[in-house]
């Protein structure tokens, strides 16, 4: 990433080429805070600026929209709006993702006014994930570049508020920089981003974590855990498969909550046998979102020192139509002794999370999460913005919930339906892979997942409609989105928040 964020000064932002200006909206008008230098860099800022001349600039009250006053001497101040509130999160993701839009590849530095704002450390934080998100660039390129955040208060902000500030860069930048390179991993083209080289990767990043202990399993041991799921998956591939064990523990002698992690880990998906059409195997490189996912969410909260112990598994594998590929009728027998017959090779994520939900579910944990690029079905139902969520209790519900309105990337409660079971009875195995045709397709994926999880809380991510974007959307980048990062790492602080209060 070539953008990179910190804290400064009203003095020494007016010698960057940029300045954004925060405006709220109030009856078509639009205000600037108090707090907001009257005069900079040769501009005089009015505060507030009229119906009349926001229509005829272009500047919108939808939160991110921008427009651009020049000055002679060479500074150009980017009004931005931040909405009608001031303590929306997800307004100040899309100023923040708007100014270095404004700003092309230069230095921007963000005036952010203080007064008012209930936790100045949480829109800080927001902001520089916007900022930071948006200047992903797979192609990179563009020269390094810095993202100021200046904060103002009237008279000045307090020392207090300074700290909050700056815990709110360091945050943001932390969880900006996780999620940005597990897109980046999705991103990389899957002829080299294979099994083998993603769990190299991921060991790379992860060995140096704080706390963070990580091992990569090959063939030989995959074997020898009876990962049924994950080996018959992997054999009709010449790549070898892989799966990546992480765990974060913080504090051993505390008894610290305990959450597992499960990420579909597909680097690509052409079906199997049964093959999809060109055309729907053209996002496929995309099927590793769950691993990338579960992988950066246990690194940031290693790096955010958040206090939850967090064990990660993600296995890794190649879903190919090879001399060896498990065929339609095969039954393949899961880590903890279930079989499951396989009808449709191309059903293979909720094979390989069997295993990953059985081995989590050794690990003893408080709850379980898994995150997978699971269905064609999720989204058809929520389209490319909303995933599905499913938990097995309400209280894990309303954790999401939650966190999810404090990421911004919405999720949808989906019905973990019993009726559908008989939708995945087999005759010669525990169940089959795969629903009845055409109905409730995500449905019958969760209720098929949630044998592995032996009764445990948990929840349960489909995410196969949000994990890309085929376009730029606020601080949304185009390709992979890596949704669901930041939503789990919200759901590690809440309860490590509430952890520690009780
Ligand atoms: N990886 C796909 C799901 C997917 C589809 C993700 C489109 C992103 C975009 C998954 O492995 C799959 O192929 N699922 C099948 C299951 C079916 C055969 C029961 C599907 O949804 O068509
Ligand atoms: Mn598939
Ligand atoms: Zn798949």
């Amino acid at each position: 990433m070539s953008r990179t964020a910190s804290v400064s000064t009203p003095v020494q932002a007016v010698t960057e080429p940029a300045v954004a200006v925060p405006v709220i909206f109030d009856n078509n008008e639009a205000f600037v805070a108090e707090s907001v230098p009257k005069i900079m860099g040769g501009h005089m800022l009015p505060r507030s600026f009229s119906k009349e001349w926001c229509t005829q600039q272009g500047l919108k009250e939808e939160p991110g929209s921008t427009t651009v006053v020049r000055s002679f001497a060479g500074l150009n101040v980017i009004l931005v709006t931040v909405g009608s509130t001031l303590n929306d999160l997800d307004h100040y993701r899309l100023a923040g993702a708007a100014a270095v839009r404004c700003a092309g590849d230069g230095n921007v530095a963000f005036l952010l006014p203080t007064d008012g704002l209930d936790e100045p450390a949480d829109v800080t934080q927001a902001l520089v994930e916007g900022a930071l998100l948006a200047s992903y660039n797979f192609k990179g390129g563009s020269p390094d570049s810095t993202f100021f955040v200046v904060p103002l208060g009237s008279p000045l902000p307090t020392v207090e508020t300074h700290d909050e500030v700056t815990r709110g860069v360091e945050r943001g930048s932390i969880v900006a920089e996780g999620v940005n390179w597990a897109k980046h991993l999705i991103n990389l083209p899957p002829g080299s981003m294979v099994p083998r080289e993603l769990a190299r990767e991921v060991l790379a990043r992860l060995e140096h974590d704080p706390s963070m202990q990580v091992e990569a399993w090959n063939e030989a041991k995959i074997k020898e855990e009876r990962l049924g799921g994950l080996l018959g998956v992997g054999q009709g591939s010449a790549q070898p498969t892989r799966l990546v064990h992480a765990t974060y523990d913080p504090d051993p002698e505390a008894n610290l909550p305990h959450v597992a992690l499960v990420g579909k880990g597909v680097t690509f998906d052409s079906g199997g046998l049964s093959l999809k059409t060109g055309e729907g195997m053209m996002a496929m490189k995309t099927d590793m979102t769950g691993a990338a996912v579960v992988l950066a969410a246990i690194s940031i909260a290693s790096r955010l020192g958040l206090g939850v112990r967090v064990t990660a598994f993600a296995p890794m594998t190649e879903n190919l139509p090879g001399e060896k590929a498990v065929k339609p009728g095969d039954v393949l027998t899961i880590r903890n002794g279930m079989t499951i017959e396989v009808l449709n090779t191309d059903a293979e994520g909720r094979l390989i999370l069997a295993d990953g939900l059985s081995l989590a579910v050794e690990a003893n944990p408080d709850a379980i999460v898994d995150v997978a690029t699971l269905t064609g079905a999720q989204k058809v139902a929520l389209g490319d913005e909303i995933g599905a969520m499913y938990a097995s209790t309400n209280e894990l519900a309303t954790y999401f919930e939650g966190a999810s309105a404090r990421s911004g990337e919405p999720l949808w409660r989906m019905p973990l339906f019993a009726g559908y079971e008989t939708d995945i009875e087999s005759d010669v195995a525990d169940m089959k892979n795969i629903g009845k045709t055409g109905k409730a397709g995500s449905i019958s994926a969760a209720l098929t997942l949630q044998r592995f999880t032996d009764g445990r809380p948990w929840v349960h991510l489909d995410i196969a409609g949000p994990g890309r974007s085929e376009a730029v959307r606020g601080y949304v980048t185009k390709g992979a989105t890596a949704f669901g990062a930041r939503t789990i790492v919200e759901f590690l602080s809440a309860v490590a928040a509430d952890a520690s209060t009780t």
